[in-house]
């Protein structure tokens, strides 16, 4: 089962998926992360600033991509992930690889997208937003549990919950290319992340319900280090809350450090 934490609020969220990410790059300074795009994880990336770690050695390779977005749209998760990611925690650009952006056939672009993660060793940790349709990357509903990294149609749901990005629904991509759900089982961690009430019944039917292609986040249950951070409003649908609050209270002393910065930076 995955480790479930209810935290109070998105923010103390983000300082703890922080901590996790901040004691793998300084162990592993040149760590994989799989980055995940979208509003959910802003507040890690804001806690993770603050440790003022080198992170320039750091490889990231982004969850997924619109297709059809003119070259360097504000909107491209390439242009999101420079701004809300690598500007403010000094990677090197080059490092980071966004599905689809290497200039060659988009049909194609899957393969070599597996491919470059491979070459650079694997992600070492994987951090995840959860959509309201249970998607993770962009794996929408019907999305095969052993799937790689290709082109797919995004819902109608999706479309709309992203519209508050563009200037009308009209403009947001119908296509994107995504790491698929085989691509994220692969990552040697997943961290998956979800605040508010709109994310409450996908994320109980990702952690608690049956593992299947119709609930794609369910395919983390999957996976054998999983950890999921939520608030009081995503976790209001687990029917396990007690269990995970008091696991979590009651979590042995050498798991004690994950929330503690200091332990993190050896300061
Ligand atoms: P959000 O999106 O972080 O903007 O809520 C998550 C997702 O759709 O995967």
């Amino acid at each position: 089962m995955a480790e479930v934490v209810i935290v109070p609020d998105e923010r103390a969220g983000g300082r703890l998926a922080a901590a996790r990410i901040a004691r793998l790059v300084t162990a592993k300074p040149d760590a994989v992360l799989g980055l995940a795009t979208g509003a959910t994880p802003l507040s890690t990336w804001a806690a993770l600033a603050e440790y003022g770690l080198d992170l320039s050695r750091v490889r990231g390779f982004a969850l997924d991509e619109y297709v059809g977005l003119p070259a360097g749209h504000p909107e491209s998760y390439r242009e999101v992930l420079m701004r809300t990611v690598v500007k403010p925690l000094g990677l090197s650009p080059d490092l980071v690889h966004v599905p689809g952006d290497d200039g060659g056939d988009i049909a194609t672009a899957g393969q070599r997208y597996e491919e470059a993660i491979r070459a650079a060793g694997g992600v070492d940790l994987q951090v995840l937003g959860i959509g309201r349709t249970g998607h993770i990357g962009f794996n929408e509903p019907g999305s095969s549990l052993a799937s790689l990294t290709r082109v797919k149609t995004l819902t109608e749901q999706t479309r709309r919950d992203n519209a508050r990005f563009f200037a009308s629904l009209d403009e947001v991509p119908r296509h994107c290319i995504t790491q698929g759900l085989g691509t994220i089982l692969r990552a040697r961690e997943l961290l998956l992340l979800a605040w508010g009430e709109a994310k409450a019944e996908a994320l109980a039917a990702a952690v608690e319900g049956p593992v299947t292609a119709s609930l794609p986040a369910s395919a983390i249950q999957l996976h054998p280090e999983v950890t999921v951070i939520v608030d009081e409003a995503a976790a209001s649908r687990l029917r396990f809350a007690d269990y995970y609050r008091y696991a979590w209270e009651n979590r042995p002393d050498w798991a004690r450090d994950e929330d503690l910065p200091s332990s993190v930076t050896g300061a």
